[in-house]
């Protein structure tokens, strides 16, 4: 009962958030691995997103970041070759009082354009204001402009991978002095704390530069850290299937066991559940893996109902539950009853899929606009994955997916409940990485250069991790449930309760006025990295104060 009472709570709100949202602002499905006919979609609407947002970020802030450019080596590894590229960063001066560290944000897989709101109102901005240090944001070899290559041929790729970016960061903070003024010159790693912060795979590198470079970097808070890579990432939606709203989460798993079950004896019933969700003449593993693209807009849920994105996931919930028979709240919510209910007996589970397939073919309308869906959602055209200019920037994260991560999202395993059908399985997913870089069918995905730092058992005096509850990515981070470390209660270890995916990055530039969770969780990070600092002028016989308590 008291879970029925939970229940009709969450649903309640979830349609309070559903109502203030612009009927025009449909999500849109961001599939890890894009049929190429929906990427060539989002890749417009994606660049036309960001031009909006670039408008009002440097409208809002008084807080400065000047972009700048730093010669970065192409090979660190290779004597023999003395290539260059311009590695983009952004810095900030501003709150910089001798003795303040120098924070140094992640770019990661994407533009660090994005990034420089986090230094002004985020973790960033509290690090640098709070203890008075220089604030850096630092793109990422490949993205955004820090082009290494003319082209993103299958060989022009091989200087993109994890140990060279590593060593990126190294080498940006043993040379940067050298770039700025001369009353700066001690910002050198010997003289001047540095502090790495990245959230998500960027995170994983922030944790990752305490075991290849502490020297260059002296204590790293890292993020939804992914210190854990794999071929197989079914575990995804897990914490979805566990947090969410046990009556979406019934929904969704039974439409998952009738896509398998349809697509497995054919026939007019697979048709019949094909029309109804619109995609009629889709091949099955492309039906599902688009129907259940959906599973992916859980991991835009933030407690900052303002970023884009933050409420989707509320308003799909209360969409496909709108209408259900009231007597549902009358019976226990426990998602295995639910799943295991005769149709229409108590959830009207039938009257659910209805909505699912209602909010599907409308998102198939809003993702494919009024072309042909068969070409949108396909992936079965080797020719579509062609493309080799640095225009084609999507191939760079399929191409760490493909050859260090992996991190594919099938269904769960036999045996477990799944919400993405069992249909999508690692060898449709692996098929879009021998398509995309022309690998032979048996290519091997070597996480192993990935978990060689040590995996769910990587520790190191001065690493924070920060990890959130509901965050899609947790089995992949030091609270994982596989994780030895998952239940440690030191400082250095905070899960979020009530978060997603490295939802402390975000900040609204005065920590009194965010959640008492996230402020916690921000004060803490200042005390930390204070403590740090301190330590590390201590060891040289100095003094030092944060200017600001
Ligand atoms: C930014 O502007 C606000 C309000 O205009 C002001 O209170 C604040 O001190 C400014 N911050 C900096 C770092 O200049
Ligand atoms: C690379 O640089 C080193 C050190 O400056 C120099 O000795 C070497 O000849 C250079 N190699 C090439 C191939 O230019
Ligand atoms: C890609 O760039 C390399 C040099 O950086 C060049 O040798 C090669 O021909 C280019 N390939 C394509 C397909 O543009
Ligand atoms: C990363 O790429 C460089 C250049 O291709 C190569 O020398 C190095 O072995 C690669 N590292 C790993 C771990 O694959
Ligand atoms: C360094 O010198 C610049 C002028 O070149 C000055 O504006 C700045 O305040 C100085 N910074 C420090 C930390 O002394
Ligand atoms: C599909 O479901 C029906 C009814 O539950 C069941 O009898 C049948 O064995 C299932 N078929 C497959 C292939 O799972
Ligand atoms: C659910 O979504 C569909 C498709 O966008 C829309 O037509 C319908 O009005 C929505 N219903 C509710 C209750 O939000
Ligand atoms: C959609 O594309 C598929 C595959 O190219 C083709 O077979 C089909 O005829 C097209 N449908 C329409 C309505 O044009
Ligand atoms: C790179 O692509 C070419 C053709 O585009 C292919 O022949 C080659 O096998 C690919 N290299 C690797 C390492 O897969
Ligand atoms: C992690 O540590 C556990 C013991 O806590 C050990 O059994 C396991 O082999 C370690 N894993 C790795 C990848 O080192």
């Amino acid at each position: 009962m008291r879970g029925a009472i939970i229940c009709a709570a969450i649903a309640a709100l979830a349609s309070g958030l559903a109502q203030a949202e612009p009927a025009d602002e449909f999500p849109r499905y961001r599939l890890p691995l894009q049929p190429p006919g929906l990427r060539k979609r989002q890749e417009e609407a994606l660049r036309l997103e960001l031009e909006k947002r670039a408008g009002t970020e440097s409208e809002g802030s008084n807080i400065t970041y000047t972009q700048k450019w730093f010669r970065q080596k192409t090979d660190h590894f290779d004597p023999s070759n003395n290539n260059t590229f311009q590695q983009r960063y952004w810095i900030s001066t501003q709150f910089y009082k001798p003795g303040g560290p120098i924070i140094v944000l992640e770019g990661g897989e994407t533009s660090g354009a994005g990034r420089v709101t986090y230094m002004q109102t985020g973790i960033g901005r509290y690090l640098t204001e709070y203890l008075g240090g220089i604030g850096v944001v630092l793109e990422h070899r490949y993205y955004g402009q820090s082009y290494v290559t003319q082209n993103l041929t299958n060989e022009s790729l091989k200087y993109l991978n994890t140990s060279l970016s590593l060593k990126d960061n190294a080498y940006f903070a043993e040379n940067l002095w050298k770039d700025l003024p001369a009353n700066l010159s001690h910002i050198r790693p010997d003289e001047t704390p540095f502090i790495s912060y990245g959230g998500s795979y960027a995170g994983a590198k922030s944790a990752f530069l305490q075991i290849e470079y502490p020297e260059a970097y002296y204590g790293s808070l890292a993020s939804s850290a992914v210190v854990w890579a794999g071929e197989n990432f079914w575990e995804y939606n897990e914490p979805l299937r566990k947090n969410g709203d046990p009556i979406c989460v019934a929904i969704l798993e039974e439409t998952a066991r009738r896509m398998d079950n349809y697509s497995a004896t054919g026939g007019q019933a697979l048709d019949d559940f094909k029309n109804l969700f619109g995609v009629k003449n889709v091949e099955n593993r492309d039906a599902a893996q688009f129907i259940f693209g959906v599973l992916g807009i859980w991991q835009g849920g933030n407690w900052d109902k303002t970023l884009s994105g933050a409420k989707s996931w509320d308003k799909f919930c209360a969409n496909i539950t709108d209408g259900l028979n009231e007597g549902y709240f009358d019976h226990s919510c426990d998602e295995t009853v639910l799943s295991a209910t005769p149709a229409g007996e108590y959830l009207d589970i039938e009257k659910g899929i209805q909505n699912f397939a209602r909010w599907t073919r409308r998102s198939v309308q809003s993702n494919c606009g009024n072309g042909n869906v068969t070409e949108c959602l396909s992936t079965s055209d080797e020719q579509g994955f062609a493309g080799t200019s640095l225009a084609d920037s999507w191939k760079l994260w399929s191409w760490q997916v493909c050859t260090e991560w992996g991190y594919l999202m099938g269904g769960a395993p036999a045996g477990f409940p799944t919400l993405m059908p069992r249909i999508v399985d690692m060898k449709y997913l692996r098929r879009m990485c021998q398509y995309t870089f022309n690998f032979p069918p048996d290519f091997v995905i070597d996480s192993d250069k990935v978990l060689k730092y040590g995996g769910f058992n990587l520790t190191a005096p001065r690493l924070m991790y920060i990890d959130g509850d509901n965050d899609p990515w947790l089995y992949a981070t030091a609270h994982s449930p596989y994780s030895p470390q998952k239940d440690r209660s030191d400082r250095l270890s905070v899960l979020i309760k009530e978060s997603w995916h490295h939802n402390d990055e975000n900040g609204l530039g005065d920590i009194s006025l965010e959640p008492e969770r996230i402020q916690e969780v921000h004060r803490l990070q200042i005390e930390v990295v204070g403590d740090w600092v301190k330590e590390f002028h201590e060891k040289k016989g100095r003094q030092w104060k944060p200017p600001r308590v």
